[in-house]
């Protein structure tokens, strides 16, 4: 299959988890909606926008911006990092910041029940997998089981950034996550998860701040 038709599994994957995304405990849409949000006060103006990514220029009528942020865990859907990298720096002004929090491709050669390496780093290719249901609502009833991921690792991300005209300004890697990957990480009362005390610490997500060069004088 060619990467259209890839990602055509996962548009199918994804679209039937879509209810499971707006129902389940996981997001607390009807919180989010009655103001109980966990993000800091903001103040930004949201308009919404959707799109296959890599159609973002157009979708958004070739506008630029100040800040373009990747989320997490929304790269390994994508088959063409460079295509990728190039779609965020086409969406930034000059001197524009880029951001991205993304789950650690390290973390992702662990194995399910423990911290030992089961599957290559260096691999590259795509992942298919099998799997029912949806983190975002346990036990969710699901048919469209098959979907294919990419594990980027560091290096071709941050080569992409960078040849697509970015400037690397920071690359955090973090022994803490957001969600409980394995189930014997310990929660801390941050909302943090960490390694229990004693066991080896791992790069669990990262992030990534590179900015675009402002214009040169004319
Ligand atoms: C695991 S969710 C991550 C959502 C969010 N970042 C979070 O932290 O909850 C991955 C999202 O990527 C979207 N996605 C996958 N492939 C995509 C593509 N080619 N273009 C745009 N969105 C895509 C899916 O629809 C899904 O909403």
């Amino acid at each position: 299959m060619d990467d259209r038709a890839l990602q055509a599994v996962n548009r199918a994957w994804w679209d039937e988890r879509v209810a499971a995304c707006l129902t389940g405990q996981f997001y607390d849409i009807d919180g989010f909606l009655a103001g109980r949000s966990t993000a800091d006060p903001a103040g930004i103006a949201a308009e919404f926008a959707e799109a296959n990514v890599y159609n973002a220029v157009e979708v958004l009528g070739r506008r630029t911006f100040d800040v373009v942020y990747t989320s997490i865990g929304s790269i390994i859907w994508l088959p063409d990092i460079a295509r990728w990298a190039c779609t965020v720096a086409a969406l930034l002004a000059p001197g524009g910041r880029f951001y991205m929090a993304e789950f650690h491709p390290f973390s992702a050669v662990l194995g399910e029940e423990d911290l030992t390496v089961t599957d290559s780093y260096f691999d590259g290719g795509p992942i298919l997998s099998d799997e029912p249901g949806s983190y975002a609502a346990a036990g969710a009833k699901t048919v469209n089981d098959r979907s294919v991921t990419w594990n980027h690792r560091l290096g071709t991300v941050n080569r992409a950034l960078a040849q697509a005209g970015l400037s690397i300004e920071f690359l955090h890697e973090y022994p803490f996550t957001l969600r409980a990957r394995w189930p014997f990480l310990e929660r801390r009362a941050d909302r943090t998860y960490h390694t229990p005390a004693g066991s080896p610490e791992v790069p669990l997500p990262y992030s990534v701040k590179a900015v675009k060069p402002a214009a040169g004088p004319r």
